[in-house]
This record gives structure tokens, sequence and C-alpha cells, in this order.
């Protein structure tokens, strides 16, 4: 009878003893030797593609990875899953994709772990729901891993100066307002995008590649470095090198993602002014590693967080200058300097946050990474109102955001399109609040994010003077005041859904509210007579999707 062994502690089900002859033979036809299968075997998910730039590269991760596992005495295993482009699947029905496509992700790492017993995990990602998705399947799994990152994509140059994506998106407005011509945008599309990696400021995917450095999921200095950066390559290699001492150590996901891992990566996120989306993957993730984690507590930290880095979207720079000055790690390195990180938590190479530390950059760039005594505001860049429109809660980012109180009259359009086509007919008038509703993770389905309308609207000079509310999400892209993650959603009868052209909405940042002004009688006449639509989808992945989603309040998990 086979027995397991000590880091074959799940591969020897498939290796080991008579019965699994099928099996051997199976992998044999792989090419793999007795001593490939004598050594434990070390699954490396991949999400590569050619639908993004943000993978290009990814497949020359996973190589290298490879080869180091095997050098250290492991039989490294690689497969693929799916990746959606949040930048092409936006402001359009697409979109509806890109948030089901990070529960797809989580659920075929698993499967494919689960059925091939692999011993060990190096999950390779580089997109914005690559990365919360691979991390969720390492929870759940709990076997021995570590997360790697494709790494951005430097920025592009246009009029002398560097842009990213998010230029592109708001010169769409821009266009439609007559303030650049049609060449320009021409050229601009041409040279935004200039090779490969993940978009380049500190949109979602940088902002969850700098989370799971913040969690102790990856190997130092992970989140930054360019996907064309040579660095890029031999760091891959110590990440297949660490996997297989993660193993032999036996240190678990779960075994770091711990509260005070949680509360590092949200004081993290809030020092450099991340993306929204943030809050939804943190406690998706928490979900599955059992961590009790509630929105309060961004809130909570975020008050009490200096913003202390300048990246796009509202700040000058991009990831690739970040790496230049020392990367995440020099941000931890002074978030820990001024006690503000947890020092003992623990990371996947067995040492603690501040061990890890200690060989980070201590003196850093001040214009691009300010010094906690002089930052660039006192307090975080992510705020949780509530109120009568959002009784569970909803997100609004503040980072750079010079207008923190709004009143005005409510637009209201059911799903993104209208409100694109109205900011595109200059039909959105100063003071507007524009409400879209229809967007959340049910009623969507998918909480699309909003990046095409509120770029469009900064793109039109009116970041400054509109505001927005929706049950849907935004790209970590987005600036001006927009509040989204709107709980419960329209769909589910929250007053979301009762709100009407002209009703006053007060959005209060400072006082961490979000009100419509009516009556609680009138709130509740209008949703007695409110009747659900019909589902946008009757069948298929976004169906079932629906069906089976919760809250944006709790991160929208399935089950
Ligand atoms: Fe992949 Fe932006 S679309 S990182």
């Amino acid at each position: 009878m086979a027995e397991p062994k000590r880091l074959k502690h799940r591969s020897w089900e498939v290796t080991e003893g008579p019965a699994r002859a099928p099996a051997r033979a199976m992998m044999r036809g792989m090419g793999l030797s007795d001593e490939d299968l004598a050594r434990p075997l070390v699954g490396v998910s991949n999400t590569w593609n050619e639908a993004t730039p943000c993978q290009l590269n990814l497949d020359r991760v996973a190589r290298r990875v490879k080869a180091a596992v095997r050098e250290a005495g492991g039989t490294p295993r690689e497969f693929i899953t799916i990746t959606v482009s949040d930048a092409i699947a936006m402001g359009h029905e697409g979109m509806r994709a890109s948030l089901v496509s990070r529960e797809v992700i989580a659920d075929s790492i698993e499967l494919m772990m689960h059925a091939h017993r692999y011993d060990a995990l190096v999950a390779c990602a580089a997109c914005d729901k690559s990365i919360p998705g691979s991390i969720m399947a390492m929870a759940r799994l709990n076997v021995p891993s570590i997360f790697t990152y494709g790494g951005p994509m430097l920025p592009g140059r246009f009029e002398g100066r560097d842009v990213t994506i998010q230029d592109v998106f708001e010169a769409v407005g821009a266009f439609a307002a007559g303030t650049m011509s049609a060449a320009q945008l021409d050229e601009l599309e041409r040279s935004a995008c200039p090779g490969a990696g993940t978009c380049a400021g500190l949109f979602t995917a940088n902002t969850m590649a700098s989370c799971a450095e913040a969690l102790g999921l990856t190997l130092p200095g992970d989140a930054a470095i360019p996907q064309v950066d040579p660095e890029r390559e031999a760091h891959s290699e110590k990440v297949g090198l660490a996997v297989m001492k993660t193993l032999e150590l036996g240190i678990k996901p779960r075994d770091v993602l711990a509260h005070e891992a949680f509360e590092n990566a949200i004081t993290l996120d809030a020092a450099m002014g991340g993306s929204t989306n943030a809050v939804l993957h943190l406690l998706a993730i928490a979900h599955e590693a059992g961590v009790s984690l509630t929105l309060d507590e961004f809130d909570a930290i975020a008050r009490k967080t200096p913003h202390l880095v300048s990246m796009k979207p509202g700040g000058r720079y991009v990831m690739a200058d970040l790496h230049r000055v020392g990367g995440v790690p020099g941000v931890l390195r002074r978030l820990l300097e001024a006690g503000r990180l947890h020092p003992d938590a623990l990371t996947v190479t067995g040492e603690t946050m501040a061990q890890r530390l200690r060989n980070a950059p201590a003196e850093i760039s001040s214009d691009i990474v300010r010094p906690i005594a002089d930052p660039i505001s006192p307090a975080g860049t992510v705020a949780v109102l509530r109120g009568n429109l959002a009784p569970e809660g909803a997100v609004v980012k503040t980072a750079m955001v010079k207008r923190l109180v709004h009143r005005g009259p409510a637009r209201v359009f059911e799903g993104e399109e209208a409100a694109f086509q109205a900011a595109q007919e200059r039909a959105i008038r100063p003071g507007d609040v524009v409400v879209i509703r229809y967007e959340g993770p049910k009623g969507g389905p998918g909480m699309r994010e909003m990046l095409a309308i509120t770029a469009a609207l900064v793109g039109q000079g009116l970041g400054e003077e509109v505001a927005l509310v929706t049950d849907g999400r935004f790209s970590g892209a987005t600036r001006g005041l927009m509040v989204g993650h709107v709980s419960p959603e329209a769909w589910d009868g929250g007053l979301l859904a009762g709100v009407r052209d002209g009703d006053p909405i007060e959005i209060d940042v400072p006082k961490r509210t979000l009100r419509v002004d009516l009556t609680d009688d009138e709130a509740r006449r209008r949703l007695r007579g409110w009747v659900r639509p019909s589902p946008r989808y009757a069948s298929g992945a976004l169906a079932k999707y629906a069906k089976l989603v919760g809250s944006a309040s709790q991160g929208a998990l399935c089950g």
C-alpha cells in the first residue's frame, strides 16, 4: 500500500503503488521519468493568453519558474487558465464577463490542483481579476504556494509626456468635446501601450499586485518590476527556487493570510492610493482564507493612513517609476518604520515582514514617495459611505479628489451605455449626480466597471463638476467623485432602484454619508411600486453567476 511522503504530501496519491500505474502511464506519456515522478509535483498556474498585453510575457515567467523548480528538486507542471482584459472589455457588453472571470480563474486553479494532487503551487498572473482569482485559489487550496506577477507595462510617450491607457479613455471624452483632434486621438492610440505588461498606472492590476506583496504572498519587489525588464526573468527564477523552500518549510497560504496581513495590505493600499477594487477583492480573499474582514475596516485604516505615493490616475507617476525608487518594499519599509505595519506578519519565505524589509531601500525619492511627515494628504484614499441610498455601504476613492461634498439633482440611467450616450451628446450638466443602476453583481450581472463614462466626463472637463453613483464599480483608472459598490444593489430592491430624475442626492465624504433627499414614507412608497426588471441573461455563465453571487459589500462572492 502506498504511503504519503513528506514533500509529496498530495502527489503520492497519483504516483505511488500498483493501482496508480494508469496515472503514471499518462505522465510517462509527457516524458516524465522515474526520477521526475519521485519528486514533488509543483503546479504552475498561468493566466497567459494573446487576448491582452497584460499577460504577454507570462509564458517566459512560467518557463523560468519551471526551470528553477526543476533545479531545486521538484517536477513542475504548468496549466493555463483564462484572463479577461478589462481595458478591452470596457464600455460594452463584454465587461459583464470581467468579475465573473475572477471566480472562474479561482475555480479552475482549484480544480486543476485538486484533480492532479500537486504538492505546491506557483500562481503566475497579470491582470485585474487574474490576481485576486489566483490568490483566492491559493487560499482555498492551502498548499504551499507563492504568487508571482507578470509585471507592469512601461508608459507610452505622447506630445512629450508619459501616457497610459487611462489617457486614451479620457481622450475619447476630449474628442467628443472638441478639445482633441482625430489626428491627436489616433496618435495617442498608437503610442499609449508600447509593449507587454499590465496597465501602467496604479490601476487595479498593479494595486492588487502591490497588495499581494503586502499580504506576504510574493517575493519582495514582485509587483513593480516591469514585464519587459530582464530583471523580471531573473526574479521568476528566484520564485521557482523559493517555492521549493516554502514546500520544505510547510508554509501554507492560510499561515500567511492572517488578519494582520490584511491590515498590512489595506494600509499599503491607502498609502499608495490604489483602486477601489482592492476593497472587493481583499474581502473575497479574506473570505476564502477564513478571515473575518469588514468594509468598515477599510475606512478605519484609511482614516489613519497618510497618502504617500503619487501614482496615476490621480498622481503623476507609473509603476515603472516606483520600481526605479525601490518598488513596493520601499513603501512598506517607510510604513513599517512609522509603526503602521504589523512587523511580525509571516511571509511565504518564512521571514516576517520586518525581516524581509531589512533589505528594502531606506532612501527613496520624495517626489514619488513622500515622507510620512509630509504626505500628499494626511488620511488615506478610500472611504466607505452609508445612508438611505447605501445602508450596507458604498465605496469612494478620495485620492487626489478635491471636492469631497457634492449635492445635486439625480440623472438616472438604466445601465452604462445610456449614461455614456448622454455624455457623448453633452447632455450631462455641471452639478448633476449621474446615477447608473442595474450594474451590480446580480443586476448587471457582473458589476461592470464604469471607466468609459467616468473618463468621458473627465475628458469633457466635468471631472470636478459632476458626481456619479452606481451599484457597479470603477476601474482603477477612474478619477473624480465617483461612488460605487452601492449596496444593496438596485436589483435587490435597494433604494437606488427608487431614485428618479431630479431627486436631490448628497455625497458627503467627511461625514461618510450618501443620501437621497426623500422622506422615509416616500422611499417606502416608491419601493412598494418597484418591479424588478427581467434578467439580461437566461442561460449560460452570466445567468449562473447572477443566481450565485452575493453583495458587493461582502466581496461579491459566489456561494
Ligand atoms: Fe490587464 Fe489593465 S487590462 S491590467
